[in-house]
């Protein structure tokens, strides 16, 4: 660490860290009412508990994302923080607005959270992913202002990089189509269309520039590799990344209700996202393989290389299998998207996040070369196992897709009913629970590699 304010970044990382905790006990509970349908009934229904898994999942990665520019873009921009203080408060605000709407959504019914929270004020409630009250929306705006506002002033006031200009563009994105959120028209179509500028534009545009700037940020520092270089491969792949991802959003548009050219763009420009997915593959290796010196750090070296293979599997192949309009017709909103949705979600997301826990923990602890080498031992374990985990999620559930597909939407085969066709494919269910467990089990390890002793001896 070279600046002391890079500092405020390690709340950041610890709050992200614990919520990641709740959100895969939710899951967990989810996966068992898949099979086991009264499981916790009446206590938490399994609509609170999607609910909650999902947005501690955007909510922790939020709070990762921040934490990476709290520490990054001070040693970029060779200078402290604008302001600490700032970041410390905007920190309480959002960890206390985040755990009073988890407590909001698992101690009163839905509907009177949103009388509570005067919800017909302003209507922004109830949509997938968009559930918070309109106040904690609020919320996130003012938290959004003020780290934009402490992010962008030292970047302005200091040296301009292009990692942190591509940081900088992503996390404006971010706040912008967030914006998108208070926008809730009373026609459906409309309502989905601009739903997804959120959702989409997302996670398949601004965040994956956030996601090429760390990884480019911890590429430089464990290879050492020329920044230059590095930097050209930024451009290659954040410019693929808008001309692919931007027109994509039409995959979203093919059953909605919108126009029918939308099956052709969506599709074309859909199917050609998975490019600069790929571009990151390539440009990890190379760079780690051309590397100009031995940084000590293995672990993080290792998420990042696991950060550009999982997500171009889970975002650029997986999302492939189901983009074109042809094959989406049969697969849409089935367990052949959550099976995508998880690795993509993991790989991109997750990965990235935990890669910048992984190289700057660490660091802000006095161990500038990584940890010793019982913690690096342990959190690679944790590594293959989440990961692994997460291989086979997506396996059972892609089965359960395919399975589900063929049982109840072609009309040759039978058209089963959604219940019935459910129960067939249950076995997968169970499979999908064990191996949350082990996931479970790989995150716990994770956690521990933190608190491992070393040998004084050998340290
Ligand atoms: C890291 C990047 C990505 C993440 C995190 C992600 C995540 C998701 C999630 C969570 C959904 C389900 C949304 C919902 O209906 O609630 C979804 C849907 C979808 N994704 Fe992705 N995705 C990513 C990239 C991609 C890419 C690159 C493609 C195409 C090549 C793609 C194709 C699709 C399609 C076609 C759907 C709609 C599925 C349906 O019709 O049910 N995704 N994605
Ligand atoms: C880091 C790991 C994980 C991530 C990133 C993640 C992400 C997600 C996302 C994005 C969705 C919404 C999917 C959609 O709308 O298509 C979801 C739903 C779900 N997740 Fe996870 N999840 C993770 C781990 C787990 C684990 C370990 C389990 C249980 C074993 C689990 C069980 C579920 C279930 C049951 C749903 C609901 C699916 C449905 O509505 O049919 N998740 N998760
Ligand atoms: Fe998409």
């Amino acid at each position: 660490m070279q600046y002391q304010s890079q500092a405020v970044s390690k709340p950041y990382f610890i709050a992200a860290i614990g919520l990641f905790v709740g959100q895969i006990l939710f899951g967990l509970i989810m996966g068992l009412q898949y099979v086991v349908g009264d499981f916790l009934f009446p206590a938490i229904p399994f609509n609170v508990a999607r609910m909650v898994h999902t947005n501690l999942l955007i909510v922790w990665l939020l709070f990762g994302f921040m934490g990476a520019a709290y520490y990054l873009i001070p040693e970029e921009s060779e200078r402290e923080l604008e302001s600490p203080m700032l970041a410390l408060g905007l920190f309480w605000v959002f960890l206390v607005a985040g755990a009073l709407t988890v407590l909001g959504y698992l101690l009163v019914p839905y509907s009177s959270l949103a009388a509570m929270t005067g919800n017909s004020i302003l209507p922004t409630m109830g949509r997938e992913f968009l559930e918070q009250p309109t106040i904690t929306k609020l919320g996130i705006v003012v938290v959004a202002l003020g780290f934009l506002y402490n992010i962008g002033m030292t970047v302005l006031k200091g040296r301009k990089t292009v990692i942190s200009l591509v940081m900088l563009i992503g996390l404006v994105g971010l706040a912008v189509f967030f914006l998108f959120a208070f926008y809730n028209p009373v026609n459906l179509v409309l309502d989905k269309f601009f739903w997804w500028w959120t959702v989409h534009l997302w996670v398949e545009g601004v965040w994956e520039l956030i996601l090429g700037s760390i990884l480019a940020f911890v590429l430089i520092k464990v290879t050492g590799v020329d920044r230059e270089v590095i930097e050209k491969w930024l451009y290659v792949i954040i410019t693929l990344t808008l001309i692919t991802g931007i027109i994509g959003t039409g995959h979203h548009y093919f059953w909605i209700g919108t126009p029918e050219y939308w099956q052709w763009w969506g599709s074309v420009f859909s199917a050609l996202e998975p490019i600069p997915f790929f571009a990151m593959t390539v440009f990890a290796f190379n760079m780690v393989n051309r590397r100009r010196r031995e940084h000590g750090n293995k672990a993080a070296t290792l998420w990042a290389l696991g950060t550009s293979v999982m997500a171009f599997l889970g975002a650029g192949v997986w999302g492939f299998l189901h983009t074109l309009a042809p094959v989406n017709y049969y697969t849409h909103g089935t367990q052949i998207t959550a099976a995508h949705g998880h690795m993509a979600f993991y790989g991109a997301y997750v990965m990235i996040v935990i890669t910048i826990i992984s190289y700057a923990m660490p660091a802000m602890r006095g161990r500038p070369e990584g940890n010793g080498p019982k913690a690096q031992v342990m959190e690679m374990w944790s590594f293959w196992l989440m990961t692994i985990a997460i291989v086979f999620i997506t396996l059972f559930l892609t089965a359960a897709g395919i399975l589900q597909v063929w049982l109840q939407r072609i009309p040759e085969t039978g058209a089963m009913p959604f219940m019935m066709a459910q129960d067939k494919i249950a076995l997968f269910y169970w499979l999908r629970e064990i191996t949350g467990l082990v996931f479970l089990v790989g995150l716990v390890l994770y956690i521990w590699s933190f608190f491992v002793k070393e040998d004084p001896a050998k340290a």
